[in-house]
């Protein structure tokens, strides 16, 4: 018997060592830990259930019969988070490079399909070469199906994904798929062909850094939503955010005890937005102010920049935030800030996570490269997105809300359920000085006439209350109240029901 135990041992042992010593090593030269040392930092101490630790390829050719790994290139199994279940792949790059093969890809199948009936998230660490060219059209099937199971548990469960090695060809489509991508700097990269084909193809030079580097990703593709200094920032950081989701859709988010008046009051908010309207103001500082414990998890925080996409904790429970920021480009709607916000919506919405939305947005972007890139099917998403969402819907007006972008900011017509506007609201179809130019043309040579028209028309409409008085308005409240009052309408809502006519689905601009 005591044989039988130590062979047991003795297989595991083997089976950690994953690809050896000199490749483990290998790794740690890189700066980058290994796929078990991975999973220690991200699960909770002792939580880790492995499974298929003696799982083997079947290929035998190009000398395949002769390289066997047990575990062939991935760990996997569950663990937990602060208490809570998740899922995990970890791909071994000491392993034949963490390629794919038929059986590598069935592991993580297995963990996707238990986690979509258990209902609890999947988080996969990725660091492979790919698909294992030793076995050809066998892998492109393993890709295959895990593509598929993306799909499916798309909406079901959460799904993260930590690119910390490579990810290239079309394995970058399974992270493409999930819901949220964490990059490490300076050691992850994500492209479809890489730098030699581009050169081929394209005779363009580039860096596999430069085309496709985390900070690629995150400024200028916005393929990634966050990069890290290293794997330990990286995987703490998913952590946090798990911290925050619901397990799946079957459940509501977590809530969590806090430290945090639900009633406190800002005084300093009633100085926020300056006296004059063109002049910007940070629209973080409000929601930190708001937050329980000024805690901000903010999401493609170097896309976009004119929109802000995160989560906070209000009275303990999550929120999803969606705030222009007239810091950058004065908050505007585009391309680009649009699709960051829309997803984000959808997010929320297919996880039952209420949705904050905080207004500051002169309109839309004009210009030819805002038609020609497409901006009205691009800001038809976040109509759409906002339109079809469910989930509870708080606004708070601060100041402009203009033209299309007021209605497409959670407007009351959208079924926003609280929209509440601060006393320096300005609600219109457009600043008043467009709207002098287009209303008196023919007085346009009469500086003080218009001077005096445009101070008419801001009177007239440059405040919250005309649409107020129509009811578009729930109220118009205090900045300094601002918590309070989300707080108490989130509480009101908790018991929202609310559902979309019967459709297969739906069909959003994409
Ligand atoms: C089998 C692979 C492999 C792969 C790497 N290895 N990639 N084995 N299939 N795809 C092995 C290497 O032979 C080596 O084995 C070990 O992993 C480490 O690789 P190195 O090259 O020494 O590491 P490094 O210098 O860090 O370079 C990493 C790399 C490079 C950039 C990823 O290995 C590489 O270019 N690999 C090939 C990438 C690729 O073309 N993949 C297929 C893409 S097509 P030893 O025994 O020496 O340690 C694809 C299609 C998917 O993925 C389609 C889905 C629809």
């Amino acid at each position: 018997m005591q044989d039988i135990l130590e062979q047991l041992e003795a297989r595991r042992a083997e089976a950690r060592l994953g690809g050896g010593q000199k490749r483990i090593d290998a790794q740690h030269a890189k700066g980058k830990l290994t796929a078990r040392e991975r999973l220690d930092v991200l699960l909770d101490e002792g939580s880790f259930e492995e499974f298929d630790m003696f799982v083997a390829h079947r290929a035998t050719e190009f000398g395949m019969a002769e390289q066997k790994y047990p575990g062939d290139g991935v760990v996997t199994g569950w663990g937990t988070i602060n208490g809570r279940m998740v899922y995990v792949f970890s791909q071994d790059f000491t392993v034949l490079g963490g390629s794919l093969s038929e059986t590598h890809a069935q592991k993580i199948c297995k963990i996707m399909d238990m986690a979509m009936k258990n209902g609890a998230p999947v988080i996969g660490l990725n660091d492979s070469g790919g698909a294992r060219i030793q076995e050809g059209v066998a892998s492109l099937a393993g890709y295959a199906e895990v593509f598929q199971r993306n799909v499916l548990a798309s909406g079901v469960v959460p799904q993260i994904s930590v690119i910390m090695g490579p990810c290239a060809g079309g394995a970058v489509y399974s992270p493409a798929m999930t819901d949220f991508i964490f990059m490490v700097r300076d050691s992850s990269y994500m492209f479809v062909t890489g730098p030699d084909v581009v050169k081929t193809v394209t005779n363009e030079v580039v860096t596999a850094e430069e085309l496709g580097g985390a900070k690629t990703h995150t400024t200028k593709s916005s393929v990634a939503d966050a990069a890290f200094e290293n794997d330990v920032e990286a995987l703490m950081e998913t952590r946090r955010l798990v911290d925050l989701l619901p397990l799946s859709n079957r459940e509501k988010p977590p809530h969590r005890k806090v430290f945090d008046e639900p009633d406190r009051l800002e005084m300093s908010l009633d100085t926020l937005v300056p006296d004059s309207a063109h002049m910007p103001y940070d629209m973080k500082e409000l929601i930190v102010k708001l937050a329980d414990e000024g805690d901000f998890y903010e999401i493609q925080k170097d896309f976009a920049g004119n929109i802000l996409t995160g989560f906070i904790r209000l009275d303990g429970q999550t929120v999803g935030v969606v705030a222009n920021q007239p810091m950058v480009l004065a908050g505007v709607l585009d391309i680009d800030s649009s699709r960051k916000a829309a997803r984000f919506v959808r997010f929320c919405d297919a996880f039952e996570i209420p949705i904050l939305t905080l207004v500051d947005v002169p309109g839309f972007l004009p210009g030819t490269s805002q038609e020609y890139g497409g901006v009205i099917k691009h800001g038809a998403k976040l109509l759409f997105a906002y339109g079809e969402a469910t989930v509870p819907k708080v606004t708070v007006i601060t100041r402009k809300a203009y033209g299309g972008a007021y209605d497409v900011m959670s407007s009351k017509h959208l079924r926003g359920d609280i929209n509440y506007a601060w006393p320096t609201a300005e609600i219109a179809v457009m600043g008043a000085k467009g709207a002098v130019e287009i209303i008196y043309r023919s007085e346009l040579g009469d500086g003080e006439k218009i001077a005096q028209r445009t101070k008419d028309y801001e009177g007239r409409f440059a405040n919250p209350f005309v649409a107020a008085e129509k009811g578009f308005i729930d109220e118009v409240i205090m900045p300094h109240s601002t918590r309070r009052r989300v707080v108490r309408a989130f509480a009101a809502l908790r018991g929202k029901s609310l559902a979309n006519p019967w459709k297969k689905h739906d069909n959003i601009p994409l």
